[in-house]
């Protein structure tokens, strides 16, 4: 099914429990949580103690991205702190099939991220055992950058992959997605979509998943 998945890196953390409540108003069934340590990124977010906090207040799924050097060291942390799903990127995990391996070990789901310049290809031998692989469609670190068109492309030939293989691997998009562009990326095949700004920063969080998740719909209706 296709979803929008809102992102919390543009919510007001000071009420993060009230803009968690609107868009699980608006239909969301998972939440993004951006994981940014300052060195694989320039820009720093939360750690476990945070994600435990969101744990608590929440029923929705928690999809982690982990925007860090370390992902090893790091990901048994935000296990144990309540993600349903961790995504570590090609960039950072120099035993990529070890890492994903160990998470799933745990009852997580684990996946794959690509930066905008990691190109599809360096997954093949990935893809039978991931559940699920993000496509950055902006270079990671910051809410609210331009969509990088090529993404759509990179989901075009994963999802053709996944066809030809019969392989069930999720793909999912993030950065710079927003009511005006969810259409074609879904047509490119992609399963959920985050958006961040686009929803947090909007007049009303929860209309805005709606409308997005109608234009989603709306556009899987017409996929070929
Ligand atoms: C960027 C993060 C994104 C971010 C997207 O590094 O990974 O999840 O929240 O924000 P928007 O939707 O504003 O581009
Ligand atoms: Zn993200």
């Amino acid at each position: 099914m296709v979803q929008i998945v809102p992102s919390i890196l543009s919510a007001d953390f000071a009420h993060l429990a009230d803009e968690i409540g609107k868009v699980e108003r608006g239909g969301a069934k998972m939440l993004h949580v951006d994981i940014m340590d300052g060195h694989f990124v320039p820009n720093l977010t939360i750690g476990p103690p945070v994600v435990k906090s969101i744990r608590k207040i929440t029923g929705l799924p928690l999809d982690l991205h982990l925007m860090i050097t370390d992902p090893d060291k790091f990901a048994p942390l935000f296990i144990e702190a309540g993600a349903d799903r961790i995504s570590v990127h090609y960039e950072a995990a120099r035993h990529l099939d070890r890492t994903i391996r160990a998470i799933q070990h745990e009852g997580v789901r684990a996946g794959v991220v690509l930066n905008p310049a990691t190109p599809v290809a360096m997954l093949e031998d990935i893809l039978y055992l991931v559940d699920h692989v993000l496509i950055m469609s902006v270079n990671p670190g910051f809410e609210g950058q331009a969509f990088i068109p090529n993404a759509l492309k990179k989901i075009r030939v994963l999802d053709g992959e996944r066809k030809e293989r019969r392989l069930d691997f999720s793909i999912e998009i993030d950065g710079g997605v927003g009511a005006a562009n969810t259409a074609e990326i879904v047509r490119s095949g992609c399963d959920w979509l985050v958006a961040g700004s686009a929803i947090f920063h909007s007049a009303d969080p929860a209309a805005t998943v709606k409308e997005m998740q109608h234009i989603a719909d709306n556009a899987v209706a017409v996929r070929v």
